[in-house]
């Protein structure tokens, strides 16, 4: 199939300096399998990219946590796509739910971010995903359909983006989506895009899983077919973020 692994570990609003540079040098000690067999992208706060991109190993990339919609200017507190293209850093995460809940960022406001990030040359990791109470009512590929669609409607090279599968009712409770929850919904996201963008994105693209992914429960999901990556909170903070990394590796015999 020919979709590399990719694991990224969004720090979100984490960390201290001394914090940051033990779990930089934590990563930078670690024994993982190859960037050609596994891509690693790690998401500090805005203020850490720098450091971290200067201490990091190289064959780790780095990721903002999000950019401001369009070109910069009179934004206060905002950070532009091409600040992000100036210093070097190749990643960013759109469209996340704690984004989409807190800050009221709508589905067309995240297609536009997504559009304008990678028309700046950055590559995006965009995330979609459901509430609890969409899940329970049915609506869950409907949501996730919805929100991939504002990303179809303003993107037609689809290169650089991967997508990222986040259950909102997953994320930071410990309660992970299952093997087969999660299965269903990046295969019913393929099929979406193979309907609505083409069969060969559909067959391109990557799909991580998000939401309490842990060094105990990655195995089982990076088994499945349609699980092609994972975009990690809390756990990649912690030493158990190198066995994420790792169970990358079940690809390889697949
Ligand atoms: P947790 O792994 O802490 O559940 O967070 C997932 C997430 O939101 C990654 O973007």
């Amino acid at each position: 199939m020919g979709r590399k692994f990719i694991v990224g570990g969004n720090w979100k609003c984490n960390g201290t300096s001394d914090e940051v540079k033990k779990i930089v040098s934590m990563l930078n000690e670690a024994e993982v399998p190859s960037q050609d067999v596994v891509e690693v992208v790690v998401s500090p706060p805005f203020v850490f990219l720098p450091m971290v991109k200067s201490q990091l190993r190289p064959d780790f990339q780095v990721a903002a946590q999000n950019c401001w919609v369009k070109k910069g200017g009179a934004f206060t507190g905002e950070v532009s796509a091409e600040m992000l293209v100036n210093l070097g850093i190749p990643w960013v995460i759109l469209g996340h739910s704690e984004r989409r809940a807190l800050l009221n960022e709508s589905n067309e406001f995240v297609g536009d971010k997504v559009a304008y990030a990678l028309a700046q040359g950055l590559k995006v990791i965009a995330c979609v995903g459901e509430t609890l109470e969409q899940r329970e009512s049915g609506s869950t590929m409907a949501v996730v359909a919805e929100q991939t669609k504002a990303i179809a409607d303003r993107v037609s090279d689809w290169s650089n983006v991967v997508l990222a599968y986040e259950p909102v009712w997953a994320i930071g409770t410990g309660k992970v989506a299952s093997p087969a929850q999660a299965q269903e919904v990046h295969f019913e996201l393929r099929k979406w895009l193979q309907q609505n963008v083409g069969a060969e994105v559909a067959d391109s693209i990557r799909i991580m899983y998000g939401g309490s992914v842990n060094g105990a429960n990655c195995k089982e999901l990076a088994a499945k077919p349609d699980v092609d990556g994972f975009l990690v909170g809390g756990a990649s903070l912690k030493p158990e973020f190198i066995d994420i990394i790792k169970s990358g590796t079940v690809k390889k015999t697949a």
